[in-house]
């Protein structure tokens, strides 16, 4: 099993398999998120945000979720620097000028910026909801229910920033570009590598990540033209 993991397609697969969980995990982000533009009382939002932050199955997922996005990086880290080192520069060349997209060959420059992103994402929200708290999240009642104000948290920050709501927007843009190849090499890698499979994910793929790279972008940008 130690074998297959680090042989070269199994390490694709636990590319895969991480990417693909990764991808759940954005559709439920997303849809969660965009109750922050739906209602501007903050109410939806904050049920939502109170459901994620209760549930124990919720809780249960925080590792794990975590865990993926360890793993992605980390295979990605070792399955680039392998390339690197068994395809000479001239391959590199060669790929450029095939028919190979420019995101399939600047995953890891993507999925790099994406990470830087996610860095100060964390700082912004997760961070303060969960360790150092803010002002900002003092409790609001919704529905009789005290919780914690997470909506004026986030929507403080767009408010408040032009500059934090275009970095959301550049990594929103840059997560879709990512996924543009991610999606469907994703599907690749665990076998649906046919050409007609290969044809309907490409067209599924960028169907996903324009859905993701401007629903993530939507919300800085609501908060920044409404308020
Ligand atoms: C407009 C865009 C976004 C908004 C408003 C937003 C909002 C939030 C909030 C409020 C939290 C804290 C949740 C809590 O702990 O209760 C959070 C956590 C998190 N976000 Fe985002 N997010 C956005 C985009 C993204 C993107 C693009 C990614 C992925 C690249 C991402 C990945 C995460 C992760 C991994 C966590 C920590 C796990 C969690 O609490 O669920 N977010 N986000």
């Amino acid at each position: 099993m130690s074998g297959f993991m680090t042989s070269s397609i199994g390490k694709k697969v636990v590319m895969s398999i991480s990417g693909l969980f990764l991808i759940c995990f954005l559709l439920v982000h997303l849809t969660l998120n965009l109750f922050l533009i739906f209602d501007d009382s903050g109410d939806l939002f904050n049920m939502g945000a109170h459901f994620m932050a209760t549930n124990p199955a919720i809780k249960i997922m925080e590792p794990v979720l975590a865990l993926g996005f360890i793993v992605h990086m980390i295979w990605a880290a070792v399955l680039t620097l392998q390339n690197m080192k068994a395809r000479p520069i001239s391959y590199k060349v060669s790929r450029q000028s095939g028919n190979c997209s420019w995101a399939s060959r600047n995953m890891f420059i993507l999925g790099g910026t994406v990470l830087i992103f996610l860095v100060l994402h964390i700082f912004n929200f997760y961070w303060k909801i969960k360790v150092s708290g803010s002002p900002l999240l003092a409790e609001v009642s919704v529905g009789g229910v005290e919780m914690e104000n997470t909506y004026n948290l986030v929507s403080t920050l767009f408010k408040s920033s032009i500059v934090y709501s275009l970095l959301y927007m550049v990594g929103a843009i840059f997560l879709g570009l990512h996924l543009t190849h991610g999606f469907w090499s994703a599907f690749q890698s665990i076998g649906f590598s046919n050409d007609l499979w290969r044809k309907r994910l490409t067209v599924v793929a960028y169907f996903f990540a324009i859905v993701i790279g401007a629903g993530f972008s939507i919300i800085p940008l609501y908060f920044m033209i409404k308020f």
